[in-house]
């Protein structure tokens, strides 16, 4: 089973800055989620991914690097890192690292040596362009505020590329030097027992050789391009596969082999699966197109079906519906609604492949309401996506933004353990970040009670990892009326009502392992009927068949 131990795996993205704080600055660090890692084995999580952890000036929070061999002193130590991969290995639990490769901080050694001069030997490691024969930027990029991506610098006369911040050099792929630094990194990481690594803008590393002019998007929409651009020369360039293939080979040498799982930031399906390779490059990739969808059984019944078409075979989809840049599922898809925030629980825990929480998400947190004085991302504050009214970008407010759909702090908020002022986050006079209703939705509250969300999440949590075993379960949907959503997953069959009205299913049978509302549903008009209540969803063992030998 460890050959392939992320399939069926249930993973949880820490946000460590907002998770636990242990030392009272008012910042989650490495010891705190030491002091809770009890907690993750309770819920029944397999591994952890934990936003950057390496040194950092924090212009974007770990995503703007300066040392890719190190731990960021605001978050622990090495030491802490490691005896966080101890203890959470001692607790059946791995831990991924979060990779950068699309950039570095400016202030990382390799850019402070790269700008020094025009001949400096690590010149080529970023992108350096002369202005345009008209003068001004190379070509029309757009960074993620809406900005131009080039920045002038004076000492040496040309402009370097930021994809992102100005503060955050995006790296030359074209240059071996950059492919060998990198292979060194992951062997670094992998050899201290890091078990693999989420990787940043994972589609983006290449760049057009010739630096040719993005087009018009076309379309509106979070995945159709940036501000208005198609970003098809700046990203998205099939040169990366090569990449991947070479990092998969040495992920593969290790015991168990380390996981690769790619932040593939992509709108069309067959693309998406590309990262896939034959089974040669990455071995997870994040599905956006899911995560976009609308939540109507429909929309997201025929993204699975896509996604599942698409994959090579082995290929192993991912199914996540909240991360820190494009919000908490329980407000963007459920609008708070608990009903909603279960059934969309209990599908997204019982597709077949992996599952990747957001922390927050198992006790159904909502986004935060951050005020401007208190916001802290400057990529939103730069692009008037700040939940104010438009100021900043060249595009500043506008909703054909950056994707990422409004201000990221409100999914960055300190996780509510519990009711009193600070959510037992910290013990600091004020949190980084503000924190949301403690009061009403937190751990503490929910964890003792059988019927609360929380429960909920672990009971799905058991019984993906009792029926699955770790297994890539197949897939068959099933006839269901127009809101309903019905499908196999392996030994189970699920149930799904998305709307607000009754609706009849075909009764999938005995034992029915669980349900939403905690009430088995009422029998229909006709034999062989049940009826769904509204938002409700349940979960059955397929008659006949016994759930997957495996991990337990
Ligand atoms: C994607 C990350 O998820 C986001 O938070 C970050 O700002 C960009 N990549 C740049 O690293």
């Amino acid at each position: 089973m460890d050959a392939r131990w992320w399939q069926g795996a249930a993973l949880y993205q820490l946000y460590v800055r907002s998770w636990q704080d242990s030392d009272g600055d008012g910042y989650g660090d490495l010891r705190g989620i030491l002091s809770r890692l009890g907690y993750l084995q309770w819920l029944g999580v397999d591994g952890i991914w934990l936003s950057p952890t390496m040194p950092s000036p924090d212009e974007d929070w770990g995503y703007d690097v300066s040392d890719y061999r190190g731990v960021h002193p605001d978050l622990g130590t090495m030491d802490d890192l490691d005896e966080l991969i101890a203890q959470a290995g001692r607790r059946g639990m791995r831990v991924l690292l979060d990779l950068v490769p699309n950039h570095t901080s400016t202030a990382h050694p390799w850019f402070v040596e790269s700008a020094s001069s025009r001949q400096s030997p690590l010149r080529d490691y970023y992108v350096w362009a002369d202005p345009a024969p008209g003068g001004g930027p190379p070509n029309n990029w757009l960074d993620f505020t809406g900005r131009s991506a080039w920045r002038w610098d004076d000492r040496t006369g040309q402009y370097y590329l930021h994809n992102f911040l100005a503060a955050q050099a995006d790296l030359n792929w074209w240059q071996p030097a950059v492919h060998e630094e990198f292979r060194r990194v992951l062997r670094f990481w992998f050899d201290r027992g890091v078990a693999g690594f989420r990787i940043d803008v994972a589609h983006g590393l290449y760049k057009d050789a010739l630096l040719r002019d993005n087009p018009p998007a076309g379309q509106q929409g979070p995945l159709a391009g940036r501000f208005g651009l198609r970003s098809e020369y700046n990203e998205n360039r099939p040169e990366v596969h090569a990449v991947y293939r070479a990092w998969r080979a040495i992920a593969d040498r290790y015991t168990p082999p380390r996981l690769l799982l790619g932040e593939t930031w992509v709108g069309e399906l067959d693309r998406f699966a590309s990262f896939y390779g034959a089974d040669d490059e990455l071995q997870l990739a994040f599905n956006f197109p899911f995560v976009f969808a609308e939540f109507a059984a429909a929309d997201l019944a025929a993204v699975v079906a896509g996604t599942l078409a698409a994959l090579p075979p082995q290929g192993c989809p991912v199914w996540t519906a909240s991360n820190h840049d494009v919000g908490r599922f329980p407000s963007r898809w459920c609008g708070g609604d608990d009903a909603k925030v279960r059934l969309a629980l209990l599908v997204l825990a019982t597709l077949p492949g992996t599952l990747v929480l957001y922390y927050g998400d198992e006790i159904g947190m909502t986004d935060v309401g951050v005020p401007l004085e208190l916001q802290q991302d400057k990529m939103s504050l730069g692009s008037g996506q700040n939940g104010s009214s438009g100021e900043g970008g060249q595009n500043g407010g506008s909703t054909d933004g950056n994707g990422w759909q409004g201000n990221r702090d409100r999914a960055r908020t300190p996780m509510q353990w519990d009711g009193s002022v600070a959510a037992g986050f910290t013990r600091a006079a004020a949190p980084w970040l503000p924190t949301g209703d403690s009061a009403t939705v937190n751990v503490a509250d929910q964890r003792d009670d059988p019927g609360s969300v929380l429960s909920l999440c672990r009971d799905l949590l058991s019984l993906r990892r009792a029926e699955s075993g770790g297994q890539l379960a197949s897939y068959q949907p099933l006839p269901a009326p127009p809101g309903g959503w019905a499908y196999r997953a392996g030994s189970l069959t699920v149930l799904a009502n998305f709307s607000d009205r009754p609706v009849t299913c075909q009764d999938p049978g005995r034992p029915i392992l669980l349900s939403t509302t905690g009430a088995t549903p009422a029998a229909g008009d006709a034999a062989g009927d049940i009826l769904l209540a509204p938002w409700q969803g349940i979960v059955a063992r397929t008659a006949g068949v016994p759930p997957a030998p495996g991990r337990r």
